[in-house]
């Protein structure tokens, strides 16, 4: 975790209207206050960001974003006990304390509280939500390294260091607001754990959104992409040409390429890292061996899923 004079400066920058890196569980994220509409402007213009795609405002506290809400209901209750602090995002009625630039001009907010300690000690110093989308420019692949953010930014912004994030793709984005709870992006919590801990069906709009058949602002386009073209494939025996191989488990003898691990929350953790890796490695392409659809347990399934999401967009 970072030093706490770190900390303490980086929410008192923070409380300037300044931009801060900070590490989550999931990957990192590029802070503003979440109430200083000129800072998170400065955020949509740093990471180049569509104006139509809100943000996340990420708190320490449950009573924390209570206040942030316009409605908590009794399921929002249950998923903070169940999941927070932790990778999933809730998205619920925005209350007014919350600019309306934040949201993309819409009437909701969403809300998480990461599993870290760096994070949760910034949002508490700096004693208010944050906006934390994830540091880097639009469209690009999210960093899970204060190195990847410092690459893509340079001297821009000020990254809070800590490790590498232990989850490796974002969170989970679970829509409050509809009768029925509804999966927007899939996350390593699954629509199958929300619906436990609610006590009725979630829907899965994973497929639907990423398709562009089911509507959530900014979840259509390409996205977590290397610069590099890239494709899934099931079999590179055959092919020609100058590429590098993500492999999935084992890169045989003379294949230029990086293995990836074979379960799915290693996979998760390394895979953002071995894309820009792959992108470094100057090749005409990137192929990405398809790893399984399935897990061993339910909630090994959903990271899988995750994944495939994600895989899906950078070859998009
Ligand atoms: O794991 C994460 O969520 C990371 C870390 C830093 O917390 N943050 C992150 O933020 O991934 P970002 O901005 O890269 O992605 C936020 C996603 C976008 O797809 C956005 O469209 C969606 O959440 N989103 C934000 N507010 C929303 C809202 N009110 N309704 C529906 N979707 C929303
Ligand atoms: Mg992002």
């Amino acid at each position: 975790m970072a030093g706490i004079d770190q900390v303490e400066m980086a929410a008192g920058f923070l409380r300037k209207g300044g931009l801060i890196a900070f590490p989550t569980e999931t990957v990192y994220g590029l802070g503003a206050d979440a109430r200083n509409e000129a800072a998170v402007a400065q955020v949509f213009a740093v990471k180049g960001r569509p104006a139509h795609n809100p943000l996340i405002v990420h708190v320490s506290s449950v009573a924390m974003a209570r206040e942030c809400a316009a409605e908590w209901g009794a399921d929002c209750e249950a998923l903070a006990e169940a999941f927070w602090p932790g990778p999933l995002t809730l998205v619920v009625k925005r209350n007014e304390s919350i600019p309306s630039i934040v949201c993309a001009g819409g009437d909701t907010v969403a809300i998480r509280m990461p599993d870290h300690p760096t994070a949760l000690a910034l949002i508490e110093r700096f004693g208010g939500p944050i906006v934390g989308p994830s540091a880097n420019r639009s469209g690009q692949v999210s960093p899970t390294t204060a190195a990847h953010v410092f690459e893509q930014f340079g001297g821009e912004v000020i990254v809070l260091a800590a490790d590498a994030c232990e989850r490796g793709i974002e969170s989970t984005v679970v829509d409050m607001t509809c009768e029925k709870a509804a999966v927007l992006r899939r996350g390593v919590i699954g629509a199958e754990q929300i619906a436990q801990v609610v006590g009725r069906a979630v829907d899965d709009l994973g497929d639907q959104i990423a398709a562009g058949q089911a509507a959530s602002p900014g979840l259509q386009e390409r996205h977590y992409a290397p610069s590099t073209p890239a494709r899934l494939v099931d079999d590179v025996t055959e092919l020609g040409g100058e590429w590098v191989l993500l492999a999935y488990s084992r890169l045989d003898a003379g294949v230029r390429g990086i293995a990836m691990p074979t379960e799915p929350d290693a996979y998760a953790r390394r895979l953002y890292a071995a894309l820009r890796e792959a992108d470094a490695m100057g090749a005409k392409e990137i192929l990405i061996e398809r790893p399984p659809q399935e897990g061993a347990t339910e909630g090994a399934s959903a990271i899988w899923r995750a994944i495939h999401d994600r895989l899906a967009r950078a070859t998009r």
